[in-house]
């Protein structure tokens, strides 16, 4: 009877003690989730940064990365990270987006941005618009509330304003440092400072799978108003499919629609089975270097792979995957 009761008392404690430990388990990661980020290429240098302007790249990228991070960890969509993210580049001034964005020949500031969802291959953009706070979440709108891709100009906006997004003055786009970048390249009679590209860009893939890409860009300093870049192109400057990879460009746009950079990017993968490191090398290096042209571009694959390919000195980016890990880098080491 004792030895029986002696049993039993031994299965209850094993009994409480395997629910106690399951209860304290962390549970294993859902899968590859995370983003990249860039907030431009160009001739980006130690000596040309003072360590107080490094410091602010470095802090507001890292606040950038951490709200993508918080939607993605949370099970949140890659298309939320992707807006989220861009939202604070673009109200920073320090990129070429939103708050910072530069000056066209004509002294506005004319503003595109893209967003495209690697599940559905929906995409949204708005290209040339002066008023929209936030050109991101104008794409957005585009992509979930109109049957169409792109708007342009007074129709994009008559459109955010149809959503109710939030609109400012242009004087909101006015900062001293892109006013005298504008003074510099007029001196020069030139498209844009060299080496110069602000654009901001994210790429996530989600704890569901989903890859999705975003673009925000004021464009080029001193560029003919009206002229249109990359970054509101799909294919071009932003571009995701969940057989693929999520891509995001920056530097000067022509090149960068010429060789239809993250179509080229993703097509290399799908029907040439290359990884994304190998086709974001060849399109940056082969296509895009062979005529000329500067930037970068960043990309994430559905297993969680990521890249980050420039041609120019430096590039503002950085990472945050599953190990909750930010990583931020400017110059090219
Ligand atoms: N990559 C930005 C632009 O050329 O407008």
């Amino acid at each position: 009877m004792r030895n029986n009761k002696s049993l039993l008392l031994i299965i209850l404690g094993l009994i409480v003690y395997s629910i106690l430990s399951s209860c304290g388990k962390q549970p294993a990661p859902d899968t590859n989730f995370g983003l990249v980020i860039h907030g431009g290429a160009g001739t980006i240098s130690r000596d040309k940064l003072t360590a107080e302007q490094e410091q602010n790249y470095r802090a507001k990228l890292e606040q950038a990365l951490r709200i993508g991070y918080a939607v993605l960890v949370a099970g949140g969509t890659s298309l939320d990270a992707v807006e989220k993210t861009i939202v604070i580049l673009e109200d920073s001034p320090l990129f070429n987006a939103g708050k910072g964005a530069v000056f066209a020949s004509n002294g506005t500031n004319e503003l595109d941005a893209s967003i495209m969802d690697g599940n559905t291959l929906q995409a949204g953009a708005v290209s040339g618009v002066k008023q929209i706070k936030n050109p991101i979440k104008a794409a957005r709108l585009v992509m979930d509330n109109s049957p169409h891709v792109l708007f342009y100009g007074d129709g994009a906006e008559t459109f955010a304003r149809g959503q109710g997004l939030e609109f400012v003055d242009q004087s909101y786009f006015y900062t001293e440092r892109r006013w005298q970048s504008l003074q510099k390249a007029q001196a020069k009679d030139q498209q844009t400072e060299p080496g110069k590209h602000g654009t901001v860009g994210v790429v996530a893939l989600d704890k569901h799978g989903n890859l999705a890409a975003g673009t925000s860009t004021g464009g080029l300093t001193n560029k003919r108003f009206g002229r249109i870049g990359d970054s509101p192109i799909i294919g071009a400057g932003t571009y995701a499919d969940n057989r693929t990879c999520a891509v995001s460009a920056t530097g000067t746009g022509e090149y960068f629609m010429r060789t239809v950079c993250g179509y080229a990017i993703s097509a290399q993968m799908e029907f040439g089975g290359v990884s994304l490191q190998t086709a974001a090398e060849n399109v940056i290096h082969n296509e895009i270097g062979r005529l000329g042209g500067t930037g970068g571009v960043i990309g994430i694959d559905k297993g969680g792979n990521i890249t980050i390919v420039f041609n120019t000195p430096g590039m503002y980016r950085g990472y945050m995957l599953s190990d909750g890990q930010p990583v931020i880098k400017i110059f090219a080491d």
